[in-house]
This record gives structure tokens, C-alpha cells and sequence, in this order.
């Protein structure tokens, strides 16, 4: 079928060219001074995702989980690994806010968004897009325990060099260095979520 309109290079397919979100992320970096490496690239990302769906299902055959996305971070990592999942999973989705810097973690966090799912005899896996000091996380699964899921694990795409001791990380994607990071769902005031990668932020933090 031939394009609706002016096709420009051609992005779409064969074996080395770039694809488009590949584009996009290397023009917003270039454009901006604060983006520095990257540090798990697109290609490690997919091929990632494909080895975690493919532990998840096996792992929960005969038990479909319902998905718990922690947001806003791990919208992008949800989307993305539930289709690498082969099972009738269930979706849900739950905010939280951590009082103090948005940066960096008090370990006082607060509920700002609850799911619409009632977890008594769920088997319940959280995707989290980062585990950095694991307070967030510890503070969430506490919570989640409480409901009575019939198990209840988590699927991390980042972790971060730091002391974590985070027992339920089940599932985990990449161990970062302990710089702060970017793309692929994770922010610095809302920004750089829609970076096809994960890249090192070298601006100021808030
Ligand atoms: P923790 O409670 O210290 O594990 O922090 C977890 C939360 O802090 C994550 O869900 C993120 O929202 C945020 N965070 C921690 N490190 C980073 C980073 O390098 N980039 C973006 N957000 C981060
Ligand atoms: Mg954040």
C-alpha cells in the first residue's frame, strides 16, 4: 500500500536500520546538554523483556497474575512486558508519593492512587520501573500483603547498586550503577519518560 504522505527514510524495516523510536531518543539527547550516556540501550531492553515474559509464564501457568503497575514510573515497562507475557494476565494500578524530594526517597510514602482490585487470593506481581534505597517498594508490599493475595512477587526492570534487601524481587531486568536515571517511564519533573532508553541524567536535580 502505498504511504498517505511524504514517507522521508524509511524507518520501518530491514536488518541495521534504525527505528523510529531509535530516532526519536537520539535527537532528544542530542538536543539536550543534561542527557549523558546511555546506559541500557533500547535492544538490551527488548531482549530483556522477552526473557522475563517468558520466565513469568512459565512460572505462573495455570495461575495468571494480575499485573500491579506502580505509576507513573512503570507505565512503560508494564505496557511493554505484559505482551511478552502468554497469559490472560489482569491489569492494575496503584500511585504513590514519597514525601520530601520527588528524587530521592524519604521511606515515608503515601498512597495516592489505590487499585480497583480486591487482592484476597490474586497472585499479585508488581512491576516497578526502579528499586533504588527499596523503601518505596518495602512500604508498598507491607500494604499488599495485608490484602491476603494468595502470593505476592515483584518484577523490578532497574535496580540500582544501593544496599537493597527487597526478599519479593523475583523478576529483576538490570543492575545499574548508582547515578540517577532516565528514559523508558522514569522522570526528572515529569520529563524523559518517553526516551526509548535508559540514560544517565547529568543536570540538576530538584
Ligand atoms: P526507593 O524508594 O529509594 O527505592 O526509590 C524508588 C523511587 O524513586 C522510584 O520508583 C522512582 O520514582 C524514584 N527513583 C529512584 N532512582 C531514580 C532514578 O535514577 N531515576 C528516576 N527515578 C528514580
Ligand atoms: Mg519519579
Amino acid at each position: 500500500m502505498a504511504p498517505l504522505s511524504s514517507p522521508g527514510p524509511d524507518v520501518t524495516s530491514g536488518a541495521g536500520v534504525p527505528q523510529v523510536a531509535d530516532i526519536a531518543g537520539e535527537r532528544l539527547a542530542r538536543e539536550d546538554p543534561d542527557l549523558g550516556e546511555v546506559i541500557v540501550t533500547e535492544d538490551e531492553i527488548r531482549d530483556k523483556i522477552r526473557e522475563l515474559g517468558a520466565r513469568i509464564t512459565a512460572d505462573y501457568a495455570g495461575r495468571p497474575p494480575l499485573l500491579v503497575g506502580v505509576l507513573k514510573g512503570a507505565f512503560v515497562f508494564m505496557s511493554d512486558l505484559s505482551r511478552a507475557i502468554a497469559l490472560p494476565v489482569e491489569f492494575d494500578f496503584m500511585a504513590v508519593a514519597s514525601y520530601g524530594s520527588s528524587t530521592r526517597t524519604s521511606g515515608v510514602v503515601r498512597i495516592v492512587k489505590d487499585l480497583d482490585t480486591d487482592l484476597a487470593g490474586r497472585h499479585v506481581l508488581v512491576v516497578e520501573d526502579i528499586v533504588d534505597s527499596g523503601l518505596t517498594l518495602a512500604f508498598l508490599l507491607r500494604n499488599l500483603a495485608a490484602r491476603q493475595p494468595a502470593s505476592l512477587a515483584v518484577c523490578a526492570l532497574l535496580v540500582k547498586d544501593t544496599e537493597v534487601t527487597a526478599p519479593e524481587l523475583s523478576y529483576i531486568g538490570f543492575h545499574i550503577p548508582r547515578d540517577f536515571v532516565v528514559g523508558y517511564g522514569l522522570d526528572v519533573a515529569e520529563r524523559y519518560r518517553n526516551l526509548p532508553c535508559i540514560r544517565r541524567y547529568n543536570g540538576q536535580l530538584p
